[in-house]
């Protein structure tokens, strides 16, 4: 059935979810053998099929908490030598992360430090981290680079990403890599993976594509006095499917060098809220019903990356534009609705 037996094993953390499912199909592709890790906190199970489904493969996956040291460590024992882990594993909401600090601490911190336990005590090479670009705050200068300061976090989930990075940093001088995402958007061009929003969507994309299929009424845009080209904020969209293969590149490079670094992963351009509702209307042919209200609370204006670092050192540059990222989050939006009412 598989031709697993010579290809480098890769655990994947939170590989049924948004990003992780993504890079899961990027590392088949490319000759390793991923092996998932997820207990489906804010996962499906039906994910699993669809990567089977690019992939022609049964891949491993394992139902289980990273922060149960005891479980992973007996998991880890069977599954025989592992070169590297990548880390998605986390709860990502930042109004729940005020509302329950608590819960993003404990799993957060406590899932990346049984990775970094689990790491030294079977001798695995590499790990790669999901950090974001949240850590950065209001940034000292735009596009950022990654060695512009951290500012002290707007959330605790912000939080775990800073502290996440300084555990990293505190115990291994060598073999991990932090990515900072700038916003990952967009689904697999094929159509069989993408986002799913548990409740009300707090980000862009989902959002208006929720509102474009009629699953909400109107889209909110938060603020419209910022000092920007158009007076709505300003974020860099990265397609899901370029980050997936960041993640790979930074496994390269973990290979030929064991050194300890940061890379944002971003496209290096700036676009307005405004700019992505048109974009959108442009490539769905939709036209989006927008109220226009206060600014949200915690919102920055402006950030964009400076991808130089990851283009230098990872041989990584985002590929797909911000149409192809709307283009592929709408075809998966419609290919929901189409499973919903296949299965009513
Ligand atoms: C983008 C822009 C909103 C929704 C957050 C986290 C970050 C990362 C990604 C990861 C902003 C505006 C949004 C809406 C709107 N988290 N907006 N109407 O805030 O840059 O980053 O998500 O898992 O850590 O902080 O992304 O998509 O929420 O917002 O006008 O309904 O869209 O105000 O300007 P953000 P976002």
């Amino acid at each position: 059935m598989n031709n697993y037996s010579n290809r480098p094993k890769i655990v994947v953390t939170g590989g049924a979810g948004f990003i992780g499912s993504h890079t899961v199909v990027e590392l088949w592709n490319v000759g390793y053998e991923p092996i998932i890790i997820d207990n489906f906190s804010n996962s499906q199970p039906w994910i699993l099929d669809r990567i089977k489904q690019l992939t022609t493969n049964d891949i491993q996956c394992y139902d289980l908490d990273c922060a149960n040291q005891v479980a992973m460590e007996d998991l880890f024992s069977q599954l025989g030598q592992v070169i590297g882990i990548i880390h998605f594993a986390a709860y990502k909401s930042v109004s729940e992360s005020v509302a329950h600090p608590e819960k993003y601490y404990a799993n957060n911190m406590g899932s990346l430090q049984t990775i970094i336990n689990i790491k030294e005590k079977f001798n695995i090479p590499d790990l790669v981290f999901s950090s974001s670009a949240t850590v950065y705050g209001v940034a000292d200068h735009l596009p950022v680079t990654e060695d512009c300061d951290l500012k002290p976090a707007s959330s605790p989930y912000g939080e775990t990403k800073q502290l996440g990075e300084q555990l990293i940093k505190d115990q291994l001088e060598t073999g991990a890599i932090i990515l900072r995402y700038f916003n990952p958007i967009g689904a697999h061009p094929s159509g069989l993976l993408g986002e799913l929003p548990s409740g009300v969507p707090q980000n862009l994309v989902p959002f208006i594509t929720q509102t474009a299929i009629g699953d909400r009424d109107h889209l909110q845009v938060f603020g419209t006095d910022y000092e920007t080209k158009d007076g709505t904020c300003v974020r860099d969209y990265i397609h899901v499917v370029d980050l997936a293969k960041a993640h790979v590149a930074a496994l390269s490079r973990l290979l030929s060098t064991r050194r300890t670094d940061v890379y944002n992963i971003g496209t290096g351009k700036g676009n307005s809220v405004r700019e992505v509702i048109e974009t959108f209307e442009k490539v769905s042919g939709e036209q989006l019903p927008v109220k226009y209200v206060d600014r949200r609370p915690g919102d920055i204006e402006s950030i964009y990356a400076d991808c130089g670092k990851a283009a230098l050192a990872l041989h990584w540059n985002a590929t797909y534009t911000l149409e192809d990222a709307l283009m592929h989050a709408w075809q998966w939006e419609q290919s929901l609705k189409i499973e919903k009412s296949n299965a009513a």
